[in-house]
C-alpha cells in the first residue's frame, strides 16, 4: 500500500482499514487448487509498519506496544486465516531494532497457529544486514515459525546519508559504495539459504548480477526459493532469466503497489530517481555506453579493488572539509539512552553553584537566589547569586589587561583554544543536556542541537578567525606606496544572551568575541545561569585565560543597565526581545565616549505560505516541528500558517491530529516532544494570549498535559484560526500555532500585511512551484528562507541565522561575515617612496 506513513491516529486506523480489506481481497482471490495455495506459492500482502502508527518510533516503544502491535497482529491474523504471505517491508535504519522486537513477538504469538507466512524485508545496504538476518534465522529456529525474508538492497539510501550527517553521527549505517551495497546482498543472500529451511529466501532485485549470483547460489545448495519485482520493471530481465533457465523454472514473485495518485506520486518520482541513479543497475543497463562487462562486474572485484569508504562521502565528522562537524547523540539508540539516564542521575545528585565568576573564581555576589526546575519548580537545582556593581568593575579591570595579550595572538594563536572549548563540549555533552532539560526544561533532541551547535560555533569562528586575523592584508594601490588592512580587537565585550538557547547563543556570542581578539563579560539570561557557569568553566578548562572571560549574571535593570552603559565596555551583543533592544540601544546612544558596536538579533512574526501542490505529511511534520518544536521558544519558530481555503479543512485535521500524538510532559523523558515553558511569567502571557484567541478567534485544538503539570511551568500547546493575516500585532513566545486560510489570488495582499508587522526572521514556504516560492521571498522579508523544510534549526555555517528589519542588526551569527563588527580595522599605509624610491618597481 502506498503511503508517506501515518501522522495521526485517524490515518493509522485508515491504513489499517485499507490493508484488512487488500488481506481479504487477496485470501478470497486465492485459486482453489492446492498447489497454488499457501504462502510460498499463493499471493501476499506487504505492509508499511509506519503507516499503522504515528509514532512508530525507538523512543515510543510504550505506544509501539499498545497501538502498533495489536493492529499488525489484528492484520497478521486476517493473513493467517488465508494463509497468505505477510511481509513487514523495511524502513528508515532507526526503525529496524523495533520492528525486529515486532516480529520476535509476532513469531512467538500462539494465536498465529501454525502459518508460515509471516515474513520481513531485509536491506542489504545496511551494514547490520547479516546480523539481522542471523538474528532473523534464530527465531524462526527457536519460535519454531517458518519466516520469509525478501532481501532488499535498500530504496532510502540517501535519506539515510543525510540523516547521519545531519544527526552527526559517527559513521553511517549503510554502504557508501555500491560495489558493497551488491556485495552484502550477496553475502546475505547465502546467509539466508544456508537458514533454510528455516528462512525462505525472497530476492528482490533488478540487477542481473545479483539475480544470476543468488540462483547459482540456490541451487549449488539445493534450496527453493523465489526471487522479487516491481511491477512495471524488470520484465526483460526475468523473462531472459526463464528463457536461459528454462528447464529449472524460476519463481517471480511481482509487487505491486496500490493506492491513489497522490499518493502514487512520490512513489513515482523515489523510483525514477533510484533508476536515474548513477549508480542504478537499470540505468547502466539502458546506457548503451557502458559495456556489458562494467554493467555486469564482479561485486567481489570490485570491493577488493576499491575496499575503502566513497571518496566524496566522507564521515559525518569531516563532511565540511574546513572543519570537523559536531557529534551527536541519537535517541533511538538504546546506547545513548542510557548515557543520558547516567548522566541524569549524576545532575540531579549535584547542587550547581553560579554567580559572578571573576578571574576564573566564584564571588560572593549578592542577593542569591534558588534555581529551580521548570517541570517542578519544587526541585532545587542549585544557585546563583548576582554581581554587584564593584565586581563588574574588577571584572573589566583584568579584562581589559588580558585582553591586550590575547589580541596580539593573532587569529591562529586564538583557534586552538576554541577548538579545545568545542572537544570540551562535545566531552561533556550527555551532563550539558540533562542539565540544559533540568534547567531550562529543554527535550533531549532541543539539548543535543544545543550542545551541537555551541560546539560549532566554536569551530566555525576559530577558522574565521585565523582567515581574517591572520595579518596584515595587502590592497592594491599605486607604486610607491604599501597599503595594508587589519583587523584586531575592539577590547571588551559584554554579551548579553537569552535563556532559549542558554548554551548555543551564549556561547556563540562569547566565542565569536573572543575569535574576534576582545575579552567578554558575560550576562546570562536570569533564567539560566548554572548552564552558563558551566560553559564559562569549560572555557577556562580549555585554556582560555580567566581574566579573558568573566560571568557577571543578574537582572537586566541591574547587571544588564551597568555593563551597557559602562565606560569601558568597546561592544556588546545581544539576543532578546525587541523591547530590551531597544532599551540597550538607547542606554548605548545616551552613553558619554566612544560609540561601540550594538549587535542585536530580537525577535520575529514568522509565517509558512503553503499551496495546494504541498505534499501534506512534510507540511504537518514540519508545521509541527516548527511551532511546537523547543515548546514554541525559539525566535525562529513558526507562528503563522498560511492554507490555501481549497484542501485547508484536511490539512488543519492532519495538524490537530499530529498536534494530538505529541507527547508533552518531562524533557528528560527521550519520549517528550515537548517540555515545560520557561516561567511563570511565560506562561500567563500564553494563557492570557489563548484568552484573546478564544474570544477573537477560534481556538481548535490544544494538548492534553500530564497529571502533576501544576508542579511546573507546563503549558498546553495550541492550534487557533485567526480571522485576519495580521491578526498578531507582535511575537507570542511559546508553543502557540496560528493558521490563516487565504485564497490563492489574495496571496500579495496577506504576504503584504505579515511584511507591513516590520519583522524580517525566518519565513517558510511549502509548495512544488518555484514560482510560488519566489513570490512569497519576495513579498514577506526575512533574513532565513526556508523551502520545503522546517524554519528552525539553522545549522552554523550552513544555514548563517539573523534577521532584517525590526529582528535584528546583523552579521549573521554563524556565517562568513560574523566576525566583523567585534573587530576594529586598521588601515596602514606607508609611502616608501620616502625612504628614497620603492625598489618593486625599479628593479621590475
Ligand atoms: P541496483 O543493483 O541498481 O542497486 C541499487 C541499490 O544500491 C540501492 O539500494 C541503492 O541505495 C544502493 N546504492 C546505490 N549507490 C550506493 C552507494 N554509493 N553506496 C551504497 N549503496 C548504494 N526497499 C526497501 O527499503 N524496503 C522494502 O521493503 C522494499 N521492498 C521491495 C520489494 C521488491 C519486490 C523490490 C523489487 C524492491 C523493494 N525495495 C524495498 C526497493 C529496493 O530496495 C530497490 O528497488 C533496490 O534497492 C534496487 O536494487 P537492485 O538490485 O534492483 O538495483
Amino acid at each position: 500500500m502506498l503511503g508517506e506513513g501515518a501522522r495521526t491516529v485517524a490515518d493509522a486506523e485508515r491504513y489499517e482499514k485499507v490493508y484488512a480489506e487488500a488481506i481479504h481481497g487477496v485470501g478470497k482471490a486465492m485459486p482453489s487448487r492446492p498447489d497454488m495455495r499457501g504462502p510460498q506459492t499463493g499471493h501476499g500482502v506487504s505492509v508499511k509498519l509506519s503507516a499503522l502508527s504515528p509514532r512508530y518510533e525507538a523512543t515510543h516503544e510504550a505506544r509501539v506496544w499498545e497501538e502498533l502491535y495489536p493492529r499488525v497482529k489484528r492484520l497478521a491474523l486476517i493473513a493467517a486465516s488465508y494463509d497468505i504471505n505477510f511481509c513487514m517491508d523495511a524502513e528508515e535504519a532507526d526503525r529496524l531494532a523495533l520492528s525486529l522486537k515486532l516480529l520476535d513477538r509476532l513469531a512467538n504469538d500462539p494465536d498465529l497457529g501454525e502459518w508460515k507466512g509471516l515474513g520481513l524485508a531485509v536491506q542489504a545496504y545496511q551494514k547490520r544486514a547479516p546480523e539481522v538476518i542471523a538474528r532473523v534465522a534464530a527465531l524462526a529456529e527457536t519460535s519454531g515459525r517458518r519466516i520469509m525474508v525478501r532481501l532488499v538492497k535498500g530504496a532510502y539510501w540517501d535519506t539515510e546519508i543525510k540523516r547521519a550527517q545531519v544527526m552527526g553521527r559517527p559513521d553511517y549505517p549503510v554502504f557508501t559504495t555500491k560495489a558493497a551495497t551488491d556485495l552484502n546482498y550477496l553475502v546475505c543472500a547465502q546467509a539466508i539459504l544456508d537458514a533454510s529451511p528455516h528462512l525462505y529466501g525472497q530476492f528482490a532485485t533488478h540487477n542481473a548480477t545479483s539475480l544470476a549470483a543468488v540462483h547459482y547460489m540456490a541451487n549449488r545448495a539445493g534450496v527453493k526459493m523465489e526471487f522479487q519485482r516491481l511491477h512495471g520493471m524488470g520484465e526483460a530481465l526475468y523473462d531472459a532469466a526463464a528463457e536461459m533457465w528454462g528447464a529449472e523454472k524460476i519463481v517471480v514473485r511481482g509487487y505491486a503497489p496500490v493506492g491513489g495518485h497522490e499518493e502514487l506520486l512520490p512513489y513515482l518520482v523515489r523510483r525514477l530517481l533510484e533508476n536515474g541513479a548513477n549508480s542504478s543497475f537499470v540505468h547502466a543497463l539502458l546506457d548503451e555506453r557502458i559495456p556489458a562487462s562494467t554493467v555486469a562486474a564482479d561485486p567481489i572485484a570490485d570491493v577488493e579493488a576499491h575496499p575503502d569508504r566513497h571518496a566524496k562521502i566522507p564521515t559525518p565528522k569531516d563532511m565540511y572539509m574546513d572543519r570537523q562537524n559536531s557529534l551527536g547523540r541519537d535517541y533511538s539508540q538504546s546506547a545513548d539512552r542510557e548515557r543520558h539516564a547516567l548522566a541524569l542521575a549524576e545532575v540531579d545528585s549535584e547542587k550547581f553553584n553560579s554567580g559572578p565568576l571573576i578571574g576564573g573564581r566564584l564571588q560572593a555576589g549578592t542577593d542569591p537566589q534558588d534555581v529551580t526546575n521548570p517541570l517542578d519548580r519544587h526541585q532545587v537545582l542549585g544557585h546563583v547569586s548576582e554581581a554587584t556593581p564593584a565586581e563588574i568593575d574588577t571584572a573589566l579591570n583584568a579584562a581589559a589587561k588580558a585582553q591586550v595579550a590575547w589580541d596580539r595572538k593573532g587569529g591562529a594563536g586564538r583557534a586552538p583554544i576554541l577548538r579545545a572549548m568545542a572537544d570540551a563540549l562535545e566531552a561533556d555533552m550527555d551532563r550539558l543536556i540533562a542539565l540544559l532539560a533540568r534547567e531550562a526544561g529543554k527535550t533531549l533532541n532541543d539539548g543535543v542541537a544545543e550542545v551541537r551547535e555551541a560546539a560549532d560555533f566554536c569551530r566555525y569562528y576559530a577558522m574565521l578567525a585565523e582567515r581574517d586575523f591572520g595579518g596584515r592584508e595587502e590592497l592594491k594601490g599605486p607604486v610607491g606606496e604599501i597599503n595594508q588592512l587589519v583587523l584586531h580587537g575592539r577590547g571588551i565585550f559584554a554579551c548579553i544572551s537569552p535563556w532559549n538557547f542558554p548554551l548555543a547563543i551564549f556561547t556563540g556570542q562569547i566565542a565569536a568575541a573572543l575569535a574576534a581578539g576582545n575579552a567578554v563579560l558575560a550576562k546570562p539570561a536570569e533564567q539560566t545561569p548554572l548552564i552558563a557557569a558551566e560553559a564559562v568553566r569549560l572555557f577556562h578548562k580549555a585554556g582560555l585565560h580567566p581574566d579573558l572571560l568573566a560571568l557577571v549574571p543578574g537582572r537586566g535593570e541591574t547587571v544588564g543597565a551597568t555593563l551597557v552603559s559602562h565606560p569601558a565596555i568597546d561592544g556588546v551583543a545581544f539576543t532578546g526581545g525587541t523591547d530590551t533592544a531597544y532599551a540597550i540601544n538607547r542606554a548605548i546612544a545616551a552613553r558619554p565616549g566612544a560609540i561601540i558596536p550594538f549587535i542585536a538579533e530580537t525577535g520575529g512574526l514568522n509565517g509558512m505560505f503553503v499551496d495546494s501542490t504541498a505534499l501534506r505529511e512534510q507540511v504537518i511534520d514540519d508545521v509541527i516541528n516548527s511551532a511546537f518544536g523547543s515548546a514554541g521558544q525559539r525566535c525562529s519558530a513558526l507562528r503563522i500558517v498560511y492554507v490555501p481555503k481549497e484542501g485547508a479543512d484536511a490539512l488543519i485535521e492532519g495538524l490537530k491530529g499530529a498536534l494530538a500524538v505529541q507527547v508533552v510532559g518531562d524533557p528528560t523523558d527521550p519520549a517528550t516532544d515537548i517540555g515545560p515553558v520557561i516561567d511563570a511569567e511565560s506562561r500567563a502571557l500564553l494563557e492570557a494570549h489563548v484568552a484573546r484567541l478564544r474570544k477573537e478567534a477560534k481556538v481548535i485544538a490544544r494538548a492534553t498535559l500530564p497529571s502533576g503539570s501544576e508542579r511546573g511551568d507546563l503549558f498546553a500547546p495550541t492550534i487557533a484560526e485567526i480571522p485576519t493575516p495580521d491578526f498578531l500585532e507582535r511575537e507570542v513566545f511559546g508553543p502557540i500555532l496560528h493558521i490563516y486560510r487565504y485564497e490563492p489570488k489574495d496571496l500579495k495582499t496577506v504576504a503584504s500585511k505579515l511584511a507591513a508587522r516590520g519583522y524580517g526572521l525566518t519565513l517558510g514556504v511549502h509548495s512544488r512551484i518555484e514560482a510560488f516560492a519566489e513570490e512569497v521571498i519576495r513579498l514577506v522579508p526575512a533574513g532565513n528562507v526556508y523551502i520545503n523544510r522546517s524554519i528552525t534549526g539553522a545549522v552554523v555555517g550552513v544555514q548563517p541565522f539573523g534577521g532584517e528589519g525590526l529582528s535584528g542588526t546583523g552579521p549573521k551569527a554563524g556565517g562568513p561575515n560574523s566576525l566583523i563588527r567585534y573587530a576594529a580595522e586598521k588601515a596602514i599605509s606607508n609611502n616608501i617612496s620616502a625612504q628614497g624610491g620603492d625598489p618593486a618597481l625599479l628593479n621590475l
